[in-house]
């Protein structure tokens, strides 16, 4: 059995994260093509300024609350949307894409193991299993957001992908913010210094650290790329160090 490629498109690729309500087409469609070469392939999607756009909007976090329920249907529309772009443009390029909200998979922000062992058999047998960040309900009148970066952590534990790829708007990790020094390697345990670039209602790229330090905390390797340039993730995903962060898994 091949080990499935997992690949989260953060929301500043896929989107405008700028202007709100604007999916990259071009950016997606790019995507696309290269992910049509991948297979098993599994991939999380953010929300950008779909998702993120409301959230805002609405006040509502990652913390679970009873946010106002008029938030919850149009934050999830707005993700489910983007998700259609993302599908459409996937089909159109020759993949298989079949799109999961993630409540399918989880309970609140809790995985269901024989659901996500599904996903796995799903991508065994040449679909695309395409799920994202939304918002989810946590009992009674709470919900909260569950993140795309939470989910490449809770899939990654049960489908143990021979690759973790997160592809964002920049080429990786950066030592030094100004000089726009990248780390090139590290492992799990590093120091990263954030120089609070504006973070978004899920935490923005400090998330997305920390999550790939946790997975890689599990034993796999982590490549942080830049998914403007999408041959960097056909070539993280064929095994090839491409310019980017790697983080080695703890062996
Ligand atoms: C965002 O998911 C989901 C919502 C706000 C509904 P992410 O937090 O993974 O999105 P990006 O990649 O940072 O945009």
């Amino acid at each position: 059995m091949k080990r499935p490629v997992l690949v989260k498109l953060g929301g500043s690729v896929i989107t405008f994260k700028d202007r709100p309500l604007a999916a990259n087409i071009e950016a997606i469609d790019r995507i696309s093509s290269v992910l049509a070469g991948v297979s098993p392939l599994v991939v999380v999607h953010g929300g950008g300024s779909f998702g993120h756009y409301w959230s805002v909007k609405y006040d509502m976090h990652t913390k679970p609350a009873a946010y106002d329920p008029h938030g919850v249907s149009v934050v999830h529309e707005s993700m489910v949307a983007l998700n259609q772009v993302i599908v459409n443009s996937m089909i159109k390029a020759g993949s298989n894409p079949y799109a999961l909200a993630p409540p399918v998979f989880t309970s609140g922000h809790r995985p269901l193991p024989s659901k996500i062992k599904e996903i796995g058999a799903m991508a065994q047998a040449g679909m695309t299993p395409v799920t994202y960040g939304d918002v989810v309900h946590m009992g009674g009148k709470k919900y909260s957001i569950l993140s795309g970066d939470a989910l490449m952590s809770m899939l990654a534990r049960a489908l143990r992908p021979s690759k973790v790829i997160f592809a964002t708007n920049v080429d990786g990790i950066y030592r030094d913010m100004k000089a726009k020094e990248l780390v090139s390697e590290m492992r799990p345990d590093g120091k990263v210094e954030f120089s609070d670039v504006l973070a978004d209602v899920t935490g923005g790229m400090q998330r997305k650290v920390r999550e790939a330090f946790k997975i890689a905390s599990l034993g796999m390797d982590v490549m942080m790329v830049n998914g403007l340039v999408p041959e960097r993730i056909a070539e993280a995903a064929g095994g090839k160090t491409p310019v980017g962060t790697l983080v080695r898994g703890r062996r």
